[in-house]
């Protein structure tokens, strides 16, 4: 496993932090390729709940390469915090490296963000609030302030002038925010300059390095397929590419570094903020699935909205980051329902059927979910580890969503915690690339019941 993506394979959150710690174990670097602190990702160890949004989920182990790629837009605030937050707690960072071709989110992004979203009123995204949107904008407009202008009080200066320059009238209702003088933005950024110094890199060429002499490297993806700019539910999306093809765009490296791309899936659907969502449940249902699943955002604290598989969104997944491998987490939250649901195909508004996920927005807008029902069980999946261990309709369930997808299950999550896993034997296969077979017989000690 030199070259590995993980990536969202549905609206996000689906456990890409987990998954991502787990492989991180084998692995030797984890690189973050895109998004920003929008993202929320959650480790469980020992009971202790972790939560991070920049940093790479391979921190927690000690003696891993963990890199912010250029694609990953970056508030360097957020990210010193974040850094502070975790040295606070005795985790060594001092492996971190940051891209210094990565753009820096900028006072002025965090308020346009909130402004646009005010000003869009009912049609509002529900972002995060977090400035990505404007921040990529400014990428693409080349604007942009990246992180190794942090280190030159000149050029910083230049640019942060010519980046306002152009918003002057959308900011005109903030020219008395502290936040937008220009004198303390720039003594702000210098200082976090200097404090991030030491983790400023050429990360292209580091893991170049790393692949060249064989090192696993994971590649973390946010958000997921459905959120991506070019192929999720446009216009309700964020504003990078979550889908694997970015993995490359966003570190540096050529697509011939990467050897497997797996895609993290809940047992059933989640979404935060608006947007179509063929199978969302509004009614009770929704609302168990929520509570059980604790379904409420990693950022944000947002209830999240929920539903059954999407199996329609799961195969579009599949086929735009060619999926060889599928994690499915949270099984043990569809614990206790005496049937449970899935959407193989959606219904158009003249009563058509779309087995394939429909490429135009009007169309999709006006879909509703067709559902198969599936046998449910009742049974604690939380000990379960292996696939003998599960209830034959919990089984059954999954091999419903390989059919479905063509896409072999590698791991399956059974709780929070980063012990609650099944591997699969798909799922073994990769770790023992990764680490020369000793990852594999580990896991047959460890996960196999006395
Ligand atoms: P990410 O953004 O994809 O990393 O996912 P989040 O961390 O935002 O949300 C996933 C949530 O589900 C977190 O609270 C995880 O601790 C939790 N989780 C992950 N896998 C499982 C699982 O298999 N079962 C249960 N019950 N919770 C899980
Ligand atoms: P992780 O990595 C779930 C959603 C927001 C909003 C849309 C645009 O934890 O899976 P943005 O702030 O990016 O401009 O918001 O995207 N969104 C996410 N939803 N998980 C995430 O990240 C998300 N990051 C952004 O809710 O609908
Ligand atoms: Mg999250």
């Amino acid at each position: 496993m030199p070259g590995i993506v993980v990536v969202g394979a549905q609206w996000g959150d689906e456990g890409k932090g987990k998954v991502t710690d787990l492989l991180a174990e084998h692995g030797d670097a984890v690189v973050r390729f895109q998004g920003g602190n929008n993202a929320g990702h959650t480790i469980v160890r020992d009971g202790v709940e972790w939560k991070l949004h920049l940093i790479p989920s391979g921190i927690l182990h000690a003696g891993k390469q963990c890199v912010i790629g250029n694609g990953v837009v970056i508030d360097p605030k957020v990210l010193i915090d974040e850094l502070e937050a975790l040295r606070a707690k005795r985790i060594d960072v001092s492996s971190l490296r940051v891209s210094a071709n990565a753009h820096l989110i900028m006072p002025y992004h965090l308020l346009l963000d909130s402004a646009g979203e005010a000003k869009l009123g009912q049609l509002q995204i529900g972002t995060t609030r977090r400035g990505i949107g404007p921040c990529y904008a400014d990428k693409a407009a080349r604007l942009g302030i990246r992180v190794q202008d942090l280190l030159d009080e000149k050029i910083l200066k230049k640019k942060i002038l010519a980046a306002m320059e152009p918003k002057r009238l959308s900011l005109r209702p903030f020219e008395k925010d502290p936040s937008l003088d220009l004198k303390s933005m720039i003594d702000e950024h210098l200082t976090y300059g200097h404090r991030l110094e030491r983790h400023i890199a050429d990360t292209s060429k580091l893991l170049w390095e790393l692949l060249e002499g064989g090192a696993s490297v994971i590649f973390e993806g946010a958000q997921g397929a459905m959120l991506d700019i070019d192929h999720g539910t446009y216009p309700f999306v964020t504003s990078s590419n979550p889908v694997a093809g970015a993995a490359c765009v966003g570190t540096g490296i050529g697509p011939r570094a990467i050897d497997e791309v797996w895609g993290v899936s809940k047992a059933y659907t989640t979404r935060v903020g608006a947007g179509p969502f063929p199978s969302e449940l509004h009614e009770e249902l929704g609302d168990e699935i929520r509570r059980k699943g604790g379904e409420f955002g990693t950022t944000t604290g947002r209830p999240r909205r929920t539903g059954w598989l999407d199996l329609v969104a799961l195969r579009y997944a599949a086929r735009l980051n060619t999926l060889n491998a599928l994690a499915i987490t949270k099984l043990d939250v569809l614990s206790g329902f005496q049937t449970v649901q899935v959407c193989t195909s959606y219904e158009g508004a003249e009563g058509a059927t779309f087995e394939d996920f429909p490429y135009h927005q009007t169309v999709l807008h006006h879909t509703t979910a067709r559902l198969t029902e599936l046998a449910g069980w009742s049974e604690d999946l939380g000990e379960c580890r292996s696939l003998s261990d599960l209830p034959t309709a919990a089984s059954e369930y999954l091999q419903f969503i390989e059919a479905a997808t063509g896409v072999p299950i590698a791991l399956v999550g059974v709780g929070p915690g980063r012990e609650q896993v099944i591997w699969t034997d798909a799922g073994r296969q990769t770790l023992l690339a990764t680490d020369g077979g000793q990852a594999a017989g580990q896991l047959n000690v460890a996960h196999s019941r006395p």
